[in-house]
């Protein structure tokens, strides 16, 4: 089994993640948080919200700031007015290229189709042949290794290399957007070539309607990013909120869309959970803010866990930015399947607030009134937006946590999450059944819950509970033993190092919020 194999697997067996509605043989892109699960992505959301927002300090300038800001917070409706979504440019261009197979009835994002062909040593220069086979497979150039490519026409291929000697694999591309290339192209387990259809676009909001009438005047759209409820609300939040210039507004929430190919677990879903900034500042100072945010943005993952081999921030090349941004650096991570991407922060320019500003017809320009030149007093504000995914964000401290190593010459499975992210923060046990320690251990369960999430277990082996709190993540376990009505002392065990130390009962909560405030990152 690979990582994400095992990953999935403890996921389903330890209650953090099920497949939606998996009774009915679930829905495609959609999933369940359990138990467990609820509570790590409840901690990496509070984690976000307290560390971006509730605990920011707007009279001081945070290490790198360029100075003093505001932050303040936002929870907007799933459901807008459909012209926002014409302003933002969504209803016309948020699209992906589709392609579908018509003989295995699969479907896949053209972007992420990679057709390729076969070509002998020295050969690359030559033009495709009339009756030249090309092969497409799920990938993307450059970042999918070739034997993941050549998977699904391992047979095809391995006859083809006894024909043509050593062969290289070159990417073709637009294959997909030539007829003749395209008829020539094997499909992923395709039988015969020719079966892809053209690319066409296709819209990734998801329609429904508001109200009783189902016709044009009623449609309405599940918002494919939280951001614009910012966006809509800039007015509002400047009018009302006192928040000191330059500033942000963050936003947690659901956003969906209709992705073509959901895939690699909760990666890319259908529906998620977004944290979105919007930072608002003076356009001449975009440039600064847009560095801040890039570089905090990565320091905060770190902080909470992620280790620095794994985790790149990459700036996007010119011709890879959105219209609408002037910079763009994606904080990306190295999962199991491949580096992909957990958040991007863009400098989205004032593309957004003019849109709005002239749909609308309504002056969303910022007004200074400290502004001592007169000229400068009323400007429509650069944006800064640093847009993460929840969903990402869990996966990710979930595939760095995952860790097997021996304990006692036994191979256990462990989850090194960090204390913040953890779900369940301490077990208390007690040893056996018997002697009063059931109620001990009782007593002490129900003094740490009043403070930290705490889970009490008195079934089976000592060993097994030890085992069954690694899995699930928890970095403390505390057991009350025969000693315990002796000395009034219980066993504190540690997670990660499996180090136990005898500590008085009555300190094991200050010791927790010890321990939980100087874990290293607890910002
Ligand atoms: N407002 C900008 C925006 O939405 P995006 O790059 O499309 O930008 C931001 O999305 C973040 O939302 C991504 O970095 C990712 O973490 C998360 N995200 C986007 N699509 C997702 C999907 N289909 N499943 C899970 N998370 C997704």
């Amino acid at each position: 089994m690979d990582l994400m194999e095992k990953l999935v697997s403890l996921c389903k067996r330890r209650g953090y993640i099920f497949p939606s509605s998996e009774i009915y043989g679930g829905l495609n892109g959609c999933w369940d948080y359990g138990p467990l699960g609820v509570e790590l992505k409840r901690n990496i959301k509070d984690a976000w919200w307290q560390d971006m927002i509730a605990r920011h300090d707007e009279t001081d300038a945070p290490e790198g700031a360029p100075g003093p800001f505001g932050m303040v917070g936002l929870d907007c409706s799933i459901l807008m007015n459909p012209t926002v979504w014409q302003a933002s440019g969504h209803i016309g261009g948020f699209n992906d290229p589709m392609v579908d197979c018509r003989e295995t009835r699969n479907r896949y994002r053209a972007d992420q189709l990679v057709v390729y062909r076969l070509v002998p040593e020295g050969g690359e220069s030559a033009p495709v042949a009339s009756d030249e086979l090309l092969f497409a497979a799920p990938g993307e150039i450059g970042k999918t290794d070739e034997a993941t490519l050549l998977a699904p026409h391992r047979k095809r291929v391995e006859s083809l290399r006894k024909k043509l000697g050593d062969v290289r694999l070159l990417a073709v591309p637009d294959a997909l957007s030539d007829t003749n290339l395209r008829e020539r192209t094997l499909a992923p387990g395709a039988k015969e070539p020719g079966s892809l259809t053209v690319p066409r676009a296709f819209n990734l909001m998801f329609k429904t309607h508001v109200g009783a009438l189902e016709d044009n005047s009623s449609t309405a759209y599940l918002r494919p990013e939280t951001a614009q409820g910012i966006f809509v609300n800039f007015k509002n939040v400047c009018d009302t909120a006192r928040v000191r210039f330059p500033f942000g507004i963050g936003q947690i929430g659901k956003a969906f869309r209709n992705e073509i190919n959901p895939r690699n677990f909760t990666f890319r879903s259908r529906e998620f959970e977004q944290m979105e900034i919007e930072f608002f500042c003076r356009p001449e100072e975009a440039g600064e803010w847009y560095r801040y945010w890039r570089d905090r943005r990565y320091a905060w993952y770190v902080k909470l866990g992620l280790s620095t081999q794994r985790l790149h921030l990459r700036e996007h090349d010119g011709d890879e930015l959105a219209h609408y941004a002037s910079a763009c650096a994606d904080v990306e991570y190295d999962f199991p399947f491949g580096v992909s991407e957990l958040e991007g922060v863009a400098n989205r320019t004032d593309f957004d607030l003019r849109q709005h500003m002239e749909t609308s017809g309504k002056d969303l320009r910022y007004f200074e009134d400290q502004e001592p030149d007169a000229d400068k007093r009323r400007f429509l504000p650069y944006v800064i937006e640093p847009s993460a995914g929840a969903d990402r964000a869990a996966l990710a401290f979930l595939c760095e946590a995952y860790c097997e190593d021996e304990v006692g010459g036994e191979t256990r499975t462990v989850l090194r999450l960090h204390p913040r992210l953890a779900p369940i923060k301490v077990a208390v046990f007690p040893l056996v059944k018997k002697d009063g320690m059931p109620e001990r251990a009782l007593a002490l369960y129900r003094e740490l819950r009043s403070n930290f999430n705490a889970f009490y277990d008195e079934k089976g082996a000592i060993g097994r509970r030890y085992r069954r709190q690694d899995e699930a993540g928890t970095p403390f376990c505390v057991t009350v033993d025969g000693q315990t009505a002796e000395d009034g002392t219980v066993t504190l065990r540690e997670r990660d190092s499996c180090e136990q130390r005898r500590v008085p009962a009555e300190a094991v909560a200050a010791r927790l919020a010890d321990e939980l405030k100087s874990s290293p990152g607890v910002a």
